[in-house]
């Protein structure tokens, strides 16, 4: 199958990022490196861009995308909430600009194979690293009903997430649940009449994005990555995320906040005394959305929230 992936609101990514010749630039989600490929023209034959992602089906396609690249091109097998030791194994420095285009790309949605839509009846896996050993059907089936509810509302906001845990754990007494179809099958037994209305969301996605969440830890790498990121920039760095759900851009609105407001001291006081230093100036004050022109032409953009901050410190200087 081919890659296929439209990159998502990729002149603002431009304006915000500001790749100049020469920059380290990390793309945290290189995916089919549609933001990457612009990126590497703007950084030059001097440049670098690190591209990390933890699907190596997207590495050997991004690979194939960068083959004829104007600058010099890394890619990395990883999480990227780990960047400052896959960084600091590639020595290239403090970079200079770091993208997070958050979520999974179209083309793991498409390929049905890897069990993250409940359009085809596959396996349920929804790992975005094959060699992870968790499984969407390893949470289904060991899960506690507590716990199920848990994910399911917390990840999902999912108000029938009782309902949909319980007839989880039911039916898996029977048999266990291997399979998108069963799940699927199970979650429409669960949701109530009138949950199922023929022109809302389809009644299983919001159970789909909460395994989907849980599985890959999706919430844990947003929040590690992004700090991360924030203290291995260097001074003047650009910080640059897309999110595509509530859950991940208030992660991301909240760690600008409290890196750019950081001090502690009661508003009583004249001056501050915390000694806790400003680390980032945010540059969006409210989430750049796409254009109604994008949205048409790729639906997939319709949620998608930009933010954007600028480094004010040295790397590690704000610890
Ligand atoms: C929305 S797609 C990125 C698409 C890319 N910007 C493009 O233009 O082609 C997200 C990508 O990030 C990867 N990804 C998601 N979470 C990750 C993580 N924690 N570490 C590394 N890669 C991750 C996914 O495997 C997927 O390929």
């Amino acid at each position: 199958m081919d890659y296929r992936h439209r990159p998502v609101m990729v002149e603002e990514v431009m304006s915000y990022l500001a790749p100049a010749p020469g920059d380290v630039i990390v793309d945290c989600t290189l995916g089919g490196a549609g933001h990457s490929r612009v990126i590497a023209g703007g950084i030059g034959p001097e440049g670098v861009l690190i591209g990390i992602d933890r699907d190596r089906r997207a590495l050997e396609a991004a690979a194939v995308a960068l083959a004829d690249a104007p600058c010099r091109v890394c890619l990395v097998h990883g999480d990227y909430g780990d960047i400052e030791d896959l960084l600091r194994q590639l020595g290239h420095g403090a970079p200079d600009g770091v993208l997070f285009d958050l979520g999974v790309s179209s083309h793991q949605l498409d390929a049905a194979e890897r069990g993250f839509t409940y359009r085809e009846d596959t396996p349920l896996d929804m790992r975005m690293d094959q060699e992870s050993q968790l499984t969407a059907a390893h949470i289904v089936n060991t899960a506690s009903v507590r716990d199920l509810e848990r994910v399911i509302f917390d990840y999902g906001e999912e108000r029938w997430a009782r309902r949909i845990a319980r007839r989880i754990v039911q039916e898996r007494q029977k048999a266990p649940i291997l399979t998108t179809g069963r799940l699927v099958q199970v979650i429409l037994e669960a949701a109530p009449d009138g949950a199922t209305r023929r022109d809302g969301p389809h009644p299983a996605r919001r159970t789909f994005q909460a395994l989907r969440i849980a599985v890959n830890d999706e919430l844990g790498s947003v929040r590690r990555g992004t700090e991360g990121a924030v203290r291995a920039a260097a001074c003047g760095a650009r910080i640059v995320t897309i999110s595509y759900h509530s859950l991940e851009d208030r992660i991301v609105k909240e760690l600008f906040r409290a890196r750019e407001r950081p001090c502690s001291c009661p508003p009583s006081l004249p001056a501050c005394v915390c000694g806790r230093r400003k680390a980032l100036e945010v540059i969006t004050r409210k989430p750049v959305r796409p254009s109604e022109d994008e949205v048409r032409v790729n639906p997939r953009a319709r949620s998608a929230k930009l933010r954007a901050a600028i480094k004010v410190l040295g790397p590690g200087e704000d610890e």
